[in-house]
């Protein structure tokens, strides 16, 4: 097993049988959206968040929540391409948890309007957060179009005051993509961004399985973005915290981002544990077992001792040592997504909360992170 991701499916919609479910999935988020735009305005009492009176940015903190994540991954409820159905109050409500948690989220893709309502939440809640926007890459010349100019238009509309970077494809090389198609898509991105002026740098990435990263990949980003998944490698909860970063550091990511001349920065861009599957046998893949506790070993072993780690490497940046390791990542991921029942095995269960927004049972470590 190559380790981060290998045995992972298709993230998308394919083949006849899905279309049924996409035709299905669109006719209820419908109804749902219909029902939501009558009852966004207002407070939010339908929520987990309790916001006072008509200010997103006046709300009730969670003390089970600490802002100890460098970054979080993050989708929408409902926005799954056609099956639109994401509205902005329950956005703003996600915004608001999750702040609770991070100063930095990461998106996959550009569509059923999520960029636009995530940059829009962080402006009415006022919280202190920066989103890697994201253009999701496959084969189909249609969705590229769409990415292209959905986040160009949010981009004209919301500035990049919140935005921390540009994420260009997720795992589009482990579902069998071409690397100069995603190089060419990288480069044409890249443009739009260096002819817009803006006043900061707005670094581009693209994410893939930390088994695809190649130097040539790496040699065409600002960051490297390594989805590098303990779980998938079938190890011991146990050892999770220390396989990830030896997996990053000395396996195909540092290898890759090491030859880079560019020097792109490396991310961990996907790390987490499930806590369920969709049956016994999948529970288990070799050493690796899927549970609440084990979610709670791995936040316990990992967190906080990647935080220290994201430190040192600042503090040495800082005193002008080139970097040599990399530490910073995003936690996979703030809510489970039940859309990705379709995949089976463990795939609905990362979540730090379970589908209806409820904290699953475990203590988040208490380790702010810079
Ligand atoms: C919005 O949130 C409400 C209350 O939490 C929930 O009932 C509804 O299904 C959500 N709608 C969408 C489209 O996510
Ligand atoms: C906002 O978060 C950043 C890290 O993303 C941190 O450096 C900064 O100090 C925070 N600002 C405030 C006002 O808390
Ligand atoms: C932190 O860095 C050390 C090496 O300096 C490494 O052994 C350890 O596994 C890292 N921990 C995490 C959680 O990244
Ligand atoms: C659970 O998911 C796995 C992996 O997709 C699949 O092989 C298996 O048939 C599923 N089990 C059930 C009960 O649907
Ligand atoms: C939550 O987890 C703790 C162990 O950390 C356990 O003692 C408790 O019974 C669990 N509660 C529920 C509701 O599952």
């Amino acid at each position: 097993m190559s380790g981060a991701r290998g045995s992972r499916k298709k993230w998308w919609w394919i083949g006849g049988a899905i279309a049924l479910i996409i035709i299905i999935a669109a006719a209820v988020g419908g109804t749902l959206a219909a029902k939501n735009s009558s009852s966004s305005k207002g407070s939010n009492t339908a929520g987990v968040v309790k916001t006072s009176g008509n200010d997103p940015s006046s709300f009730t903190k969670d003390p089970r929540l600490k802002q100890s994540f460098y970054s979080m991954c993050y989708t929408p409820f409902h926005a799954q391409y056609p099956a639109c159905g994401a509205v902005q109050s329950n956005v703003t409500e996600d915004i608001q948890l999750l702040s609770q948690l991070t100063t930095r989220l990461r998106l996959y893709g550009a569509d059923c309007g999520v960029s636009e309502m995530v940059l829009t939440a962080i402006e009415e809640t006022k919280v202190n957060m920066t989103v890697w926007l994201a253009l999701w890459v496959d084969d189909n010349a249609e969705t590229w179009q769409r990415q292209l100019s959905t986040t160009q238009d949010v981009l004209k509309k919301h500035g990049v005051d919140h935005v921390e970077g540009l994420i260009v494809g997720n795992e589009y090389i482990l579902n069998g993509g071409s690397v100069a198609t995603l190089l060419e898509k990288i480069t044409q991105v890249k443009t739009w961004v260096s002819g817009q002026n803006y006043a900061k740098t707005v670094p581009i990435a693209t994410a893939d399985a930390g088994s695809m990263i190649t130097t040539e990949l790496a040699q065409g980003v600002d960051v490297v973005m390594a989805n590098v998944h303990a779980w998938f490698a079938g190890t011991l909860v146990s050892d999770a915290a220390g396989w990830t970063w030896d997996y990053t550091n000395n396996n195909d990511p540092g290898i890759a981002v090491a030859a880079a001349t560019n020097k792109p920065d490396l991310w961990i861009a996907e790390t987490g544990w499930p806590t369920n599957a969709n049956d016994t046998a999948s529970l288990t893949l070799q050493g690796a077992q899927a549970g609440t506790a084990e979610l709670q070993t791995f936040l316990d072993t990992f967190v906080c001792q990647a935080n220290a780690n994201v430190t040192a490497d600042a503090t040495a940046v800082a005193a002008g040592t080139p970097v040599t390791v990399y530490n910073k990542y995003a936690f996979f991921e703030a809510f489970d997504e039940t859309w990705k029942s379709i995949y089976g095995g463990v795939e609905p269960y990362w979540g730090l909360f379970d589908a209806n927004k409820q904290l699953k049972n475990v203590t988040i470590p208490d380790c702010a992170s810079v």
